[in-house]
């Protein structure tokens, strides 16, 4: 038999380039980050009036922030004078407006250019044309999404949409009313891996039974392999034993208030490409939020989600976190292991998918497919 042809129950992998390729990394930033919707930061982390975050996407810093009337604003990161970078910060906050440390030109909170030395000398410039770039902006879940393409896809069609089809429906998703928690923990993981890597880890269990001792204890039904983003509406019941999605089952806090009855004792994943997961239990809520800077290196940024007041009187969460945290080091520690190995000779044709795996095709028909423009 040659490496073509192969055996019903496998399915080829994308060629190991696509892992390593600094041009091919180049070109998911223009085509995939810098196209969709991307899940830049937590709303409440913005802050109010004149707080900025400033965050990475794709190629571009975007400045994140609120406009007087606490409408999240998001613009690229740029002064329209001569391009110097006008917030260095990852965080912080203005009174009124952004001044450019160069030349002290001045942008309010929408964008429109308000201040410049010898400005008035200069009436035939228009303020808002010299203003900064916008960027699209939704806020959602409670988390601000940005959009860097000119005409960006629909909301409800893309990030809406993959939440639809994996739950059944979006009522699903939002009685969590994720908007509404606190962010109890959030831990940055730096990961020396592909992004892809991580999201294919993300969407298949094949691997729980071998590195996920907690998790397969507290959802008995991933030992088999199959993961429960493999069927439309499942979530991955507690095992009889478990009281709560904790590192060794124990109790969890108290759960989220407007869930179903079938989502009870049960576990739900979600993968919103390109860069976003969501994984929903009774009482807390996982967000991961990728942020690829390096066709070898990602960042996710995870939060841990509670009722307010959970997180408020103090509750012990130590438990709840470290299970997910554990999940996510063993899944790290597994998409590093095979990064080197991308490169290698062995991976140039790329590897198999085994059957619970054969929908991480679907994956990689879709990267070929943005890629290909
Ligand atoms: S580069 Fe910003 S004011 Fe000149
Ligand atoms: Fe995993």
């Amino acid at each position: 038999m040659t490496m073509t042809e192969l055996p019903a129950s496998l399915l080829r992998t994308l060629p190991g380039a696509y892992y390593t390729d600094p041009a091919i990394f180049t070109a998911e930033q223009e085509r995939i980050f810098e196209q969709m919707w991307f899940c830049a930061v937590r709303g409440a982390d913005v802050g109010p009036t004149g707080a900025f975050r400033t965050v990475r996407v794709g190629r571009e810093s975007v400045l994140v922030t609120r406009n007087a009337a606490g409408q999240a604003r998001a613009f690229l990161n740029i002064c329209r004078h001569r391009g110097a970078q006008l917030c260095a910060d990852e965080t912080g906050s203005v009174k009124r407006t952004f001044r450019c440390t160069y030349h002290a030109w001045a942008y309010d909170l929408d964008g429109k250019l308000v201040a410049a030395p010898n400005l008035v000398k200069m009436p035939d410039i228009d303020r808002v044309a010299y203003g900064l770039s916008p960027v699209h902006v939704r806020e959602w879940l409670g988390y601000v999404w940005v959009c860097l393409a000119e005409t960006p896809p629909s909301f409800a069609a893309t990030v809406q949409g993959a939440c639809e089809e994996r739950l059944g429906d979006l009522a699903a998703v939002e009685r969590y009313g994720i908007e509404d928690l606190t962010v109890g923990r959030r831990i940055r993981y730096d990961v020396r891996a592909n992004w892809k890597l991580i999201i294919e880890n993300f969407m298949e269990c094949y691997h729980c039974a071998t590195i996920h001792p907690e998790l397969v204890h507290v959802l008995p039904e991933f030992a088999g392999g199959f993961a429960a983003q493999y069927y439309v509406g499942h979530g991955a019941e507690f095992g009889p034993d478990v009281e709560g999605f904790t590192v060794d089952g124990s109790a969890g806090v108290t759960p989220i208030a407007g869930i179903d009855r079938d989502q009870d004792r049960r576990y739900f994943a979600v993968t919103i490409r390109p860069q976003v997961f969501l994984n929903l239990v009774p009482d807390h809520v996982i967000l991961h939020r990728m942020y690829p800077l390096a066709a070898d290196r990602t960042v996710v940024e995870c939060d841990w989600l509670y009722r307010p007041e959970v997180v408020a009187e103090g509750r012990d969460l130590s438990r709840s976190v470290e299970l997910f945290d554990r999940v996510n080091r063993q899944d790290f520690d597994a998409c590093e292991r095979c990064q080197p190995g991308m490169a290698s000779r062995a991976y140039a044709a790329g590897g198999v998918l085994v059957p619970s795996e054969h929908h991480l095709a679907g994956f990689h028909d879709w990267l070929r497919t943005r890629l290909a423009g």
